[in-house]
């Protein structure tokens, strides 16, 4: 990576110290950094600081006359791999979105023909408001990529979205931007995936569902989309957002799971990851159920339809590898091995779900369960699992 250059512009925010170790960090990395400081980022880092760190010059006027006289504004805008663009405010966010050209960053980011990618950091209202997210929709239509904002407290007292994302997290980012484009084995394949609960209705206001967070499927449908796939996520009720690049369907029932998940054939694979309701009840009160009425009522169920050994079953239309999740307490391996064989799917992911922190937690640890042997993976973070699984995916497809 030594000779790939960034063009740093530092916004004026509160976050702009955190640009500094971010230009830490990339000079360490051996990635060269030209800093573009705006008048307002000065008013919060010096540019003493930025440029001591950067090991370079630091740019801040549109008509300085010696700037120009040693590199003019557009092959400053051209003179990098990669514009990066830290702290990204809701100004700088708005001027490039409008390509509006009145300073020397807004007119780089203009003037460019590299890659953009920018670290938003700002009050959770301004992040919130229409005129924001409009701005946002348009970068990112015109490609510009995005790393954060987080969640959390604010500097300016309020909580929730727009905190600048960390600078080991901008930094990886950044390291990935100047890879260049990821390959993307599965381009052209659909991936089908279900994810979370179902919700199972006893009357139009109460219903019987389950702890799943949907984590696990959703970060399986990021990944696979990541590697290049078109994938239809079938949804039950989750507080997740869509990954990008996702087409999510959402439903309640477990049979409407099947119907959409019917639907959405043919696929080249099917990922079957929700924690679908073995039962339903047999029949749904048409009216709210009144407790000095009713008295506790009696549940009578039936059994759902099992998507997983139904699309396993479905004869030319089954999708080429079909994947099961097993949720287990105790002899894992031998529970997931037969229910292998009893839904007909390809591979079993199973897991042990008294291992702690990995039911509704952030990791999982599994076993890779086909019919010809078992893999035990390490324990580790669900995005991590399903980056992994993800890659087995494209690898078994090819
Ligand atoms: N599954 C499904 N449809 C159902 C039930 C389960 O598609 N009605 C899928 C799940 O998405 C998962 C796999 O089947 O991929 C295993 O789910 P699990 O609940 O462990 O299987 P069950 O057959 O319900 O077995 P158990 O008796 O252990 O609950």
């Amino acid at each position: 990576m030594s000779e790939r250059r960034v063009l740093l512009i530092v916004g004026g925010g509160v976050a702009a110290y955190k640009a500094l170790e971010l230009v830490r960090l990339l000079r360490k990395a051996g990635v060269g950094v030209r800093p573009i400081l705006t008048r307002a980022g000065a008013k919060f880092v010096t540019p003493l600081s930025l440029s001591a760190l950067a090991e370079d010059k630091v740019y801040s006027e549109l008509f300085s006359l010696t700037d120009e006289a040693e590199m003019g504004h557009i092959e400053l805008s051209r003179s990098a791999d990669l514009v990066v663009v830290v702290p990204a405010t809701a100004d700088l966010i708005a001027k490039a979105a409008h390509g509006l050209a009145g300073d020397l960053a807004s007119t780089t980011l203009l003037a460019t023909d590299k890659p953009v990618l920018m670290a938003p950091a700002m009050n959770v209202r301004m992040w919130l408001h229409p005129a924001t997210r409009r701005n946002i929709e348009t970068l990112k239509a015109d490609g510009v990529g995005f790393v954060g904002p987080d969640e959390g407290a604010m500097a300016c007292g309020e909580f929730g979205p727009g905190r600048l994302a960390e600078p080991p997290v901008i930094f990886a980012a950044v390291m990935a931007a100047l890879k260049g484009p990821a390959p993307r084995p599965l381009a052209g394949k659909h991936a089908l995936v279900t994810a979370g609960p179902t919700f199972e209705p006893i009357d139009p206001v109460r219903g019987i569902t389950n702890r799943s967070s949907g984590r696990q499927g959703y970060a399986i449908a990021e990944a696979l989309a990541r590697l290049g796939a078109r994938v239809t996520l079938v949804s039950g009720p989750v507080a997740l957002a869509t990954p990008p690049g996702v087409d999510r369907v959402d439903v309640e029932t477990a049979r409407d799971m099947l119907a959409a998940c019917q639907a959405a054939l043919p696929a080249d694979v099917g990922v079957f990851v929700a924690a679908v309701a073995d039962w339903r009840i047999d029949e749904v009160f048409g009216a709210k159920l009144k407790k000095d009425k009713h008295g506790p009522p009696t549940l009578v169920f039936v059994e759902n339809p099992d998507i997983l050994a139904t699309l396993s079953a479905t004869g030319p239309k089954r999708p080429r590898l079909v994947i099961g999740f097993a949720a287990e307490t105790n002899d894992v391996e031998m529970h997931a091995r037969a229910k292998l064989a009893r839904k007909g799917c390809d591979w079993i992911i199973a897991n042990d779900v008294t291992e702690p922190g990995v039911m509704g937690g952030e990791e999982n640890a599994v076993l890779l369960i086909s019919k010809d042997k078992t893999e035990r993976w390490d324990r580790a973070a669900k995005d991590a699992v399903a980056h992994d699984l993800a890659q087995r995916i494209a690898e078994s497809l090819s």
